[in-house]
């Protein structure tokens, strides 16, 4: 894997895609080393909405991902399947609801973490339309917190957890030059379409999923399939071979917030395992 140089004066923040059960969390922990040292990455955020077996995220989940050394948490549709998650989305400064929720849903609609060298980053999670809860027009939602933003927080990443590509490419064009990035989650399949835009904000439709990739959407194949042809009901369980981790980074100039470069990396254990071992 080749590792592209970071210009001076930028710093190179990376979204994780969608966490999936133990495999997933566990690669996630084991990686932030490599991601620091090898991807030289700044700030790391990562999608955590499936850590819990599939669906949702336990506060011990939440400590081990943060103590591991991510910087802050984006969820999705799967955000509160464990409810004892609320108590840690309404006290904890790292971690975000998608921000078109009812105002009264817990958790915040946006944090400003920082990275080493002491940059702000904004991140903002917002939800999709298609084949979702319904929800407050996202449009709306970021304009409202983009309003917010302290002006002098000049890099802004914007997780949309949405099903469809149009969505996606919709509130790509729409926060053009108004955000740092927006880059999708949900689907667990990274896409290849990532791009700066003539604004200076780099998009993708999908940065992919971190867990067992002999799955389906990280779950174990044999379930779905059964039910998938029988509508026999089954528990889909999360899979546990082929575990990688998918995300994109983005560098942003510090001082204008836009995006220089973007970039897809897919680790996978072996290459961990084979990296520590050197
Ligand atoms: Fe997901
Ligand atoms: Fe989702």
């Amino acid at each position: 894997m080749t590792i592209p140089t970071k210009k001076t004066n930028c710093v190179r923040v990376l979204l994780v895609g969608d966490v999936v059960g133990k495999p997933g969390v566990t690669m996630l922990c084991d990686s932030v080393r490599w991601l620091r040292e090898v991807l030289q990455v700044d700030l790391i955020v990562a999608n955590s909405e499936n850590a819990a077996d599939g669906a949702g995220l336990t506060k011990a989940q939440y400590h081990k991902i943060i103590a591991a050394g991510v910087d802050a948490i984006t969820l999705g549709d799967h955000i509160y399947r464990k409810k004892e998650i609320a108590s840690i989305l309404a006290t904890e400064l790292n971690i975000v609801k998608p921000a078109n929720f009812p105002s009264d849903a817990p958790g915040r609609d946006h944090c400003i973490v920082k990275t080493m060298q002491g940059v702000s980053v904004a991140v903002i999670s917002l939800l999709g339309r298609v084949f979702m809860r319904p929800v407050d027009c996202p449009f709306a939602a970021v304009t409202r917190v983009l309003r917010h933003l302290p002006d002098e927080v000049r890099i802004r990443i914007c997780d949309l957890h949405a099903e469809a590509t149009s969505d996606m490419q919709a509130m790509g064009r729409f926060l053009d030059g108004k955000v740092t990035a927006v880059l999708g989650t949900h689907t667990h399949v990274a896409t290849a379409d990532e791009e700066i835009f003539p604004g200076g904000t780099a998009f993708q439709c999908d940065v992919g999923m971190t867990g067992p990739h002999k799955s389906i959407l990280g779950r174990a194949i044999d379930p779905v399939l059964n039910t998938t042809l029988t509508f026999d009901p089954n528990s889909f369980h999360v899979a546990t071979e082929d575990v990688r981790l998918s995300g994109t980074w983005v560098d942003a100039d510090i001082e204008s917030g836009k995006a220089i470069n973007i970039g897809r990396v897919q680790l996978r254990e072996a290459e961990l395992k084979q990296w520590y071992s050197l």
